[in-house]
C-alpha cells in the first residue's frame, strides 16, 4: 500500500493513495468544489459539499484511490455491491468492483484497478504505466468459457510474477464496451501484457524472464 494521505473535514475524512490514483477524472468532473487539482495548496476540501455526497463520489473512484470515512469511528463510507463485478478497460487495467482478498489482504475499499500489462510498479495494482507502454486490448474477448449462474461470495484474488492473476470467487464480467458477458466462478487473467487470448492468461508468461522492458 502507499502513502495515503488525509483530508480532515468537519464531518467527514477523505483519504487519497496517490500510487493507486490513475487520474480518470471522475472525481473532478462529479464534484469538482471538493476535488480540484487546479487550486493552491490542498485539492481536496472536505467542507464544500455535504457528507454524503462527497462518499458517493469516493465509493465511485474506480481505483479506491479515494475513500471516505467516518470521522466518528473510521469506517468506510460505502456499502459492498450486491453482485462483484470485473470490468475489462480498454488498453487499461480490470476495474474490480467486489468484496475481496488480495493476497490475503483485504483492501481499503469495495474498488481496485489491477494491472494487465506488467508494466505497474505497485503490482498487483494499476499504476497508470499501461499509458507509457502503449498497452493495447480493446477488452472484447472473441472466446470465453461458458458462464455459469449469478451466485454472491467474496472473491479470492491470487497474484503471481509474471503471471497469471487467478480470481476465485464469483463476480460478473463485463467487457471493454460495457455489455456484461456472463457470470463466472473464478477465471486466470492475463496481468504479463502478453497473452493471445487477453484478458484472460494463456500461459505465455512462462517466456518471460523478469520483469517487462519499459518504454522510457
Ligand atoms: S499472465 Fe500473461 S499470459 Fe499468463
Amino acid at each position: 500500500m502507499g502513502r495515503i494521505h488525509q483530508y480532515r473535514g468537519e464531518h467527514v475524512l477523505v483519504e487519497f493513495e496517490a500510487e493507486r490514483c490513475i487520474h480518470t477524472g471522475d472525481c473532478v468532473r462529479n464534484l469538482p468544489e471538493v476535488f480540484n487539482p487546479r487550486r493552491k495548496g490542498r485539492w481536496i476540501h472536505p467542507d464544500a459539499a455535504d457528507v454524503r455526497r462527497i462518499a458517493e463520489v469516493c465509493a465511485q473512484c474506480p481505483t479506491g484511490a479515494l475513500r471516505a470515512r467516518s470521522l466518528d469511528d473510521g469506517r468506510l463510507l460505502d456499502q459492498p455491491p450486491g453482485y462483484n463485478s470485473i470490468q475489462i478497460v480498454p488498453d487499461g487495467p480490470l476495474y474490480i468492483h467486489a468484496r475481496m482478498r488480495i493476497n490475503d489482504q483485504v483492501p481499503p475499499s469495495y474498488r481496485v484497478a489491477l494491472c494487465r500489462c506488467g508494466a505497474s510498479r505497485a503490482i498487483p495494482f494499476c499504476d497508470g504505466s499501461h499509458q507509457q507502454q502503449m498497452f493495447e486490448d480493446n477488452g472484447r474477448p472473441a472466446a470465453l468459457p461458458t458462464p455459469g449462474k449469478a451466485t454472491r461470495g467474496e472473491l479470492d484474488i491470487r497474484s503471481h510474477r509474471p503471471g497469471p492473476l487467478r480470481i476465485s470467487g464469483p463476480f460478473l464480467l463485463i467487457d471493454g464496451e460495457g455489455k456484461a458477458r456472463g457470470h463466472y466462478d473464478g477465471l486466470s487473467f492475463c496481468c504479463c501484457g502478453s497473452s493471445r487470448m487477453k484478458p484472460l492468461c494463456d500461459g505465455s508468461h512462462a517466456a518471460i524472464k523478469g520483469p517487462p522492458a519499459r518504454r522510457p
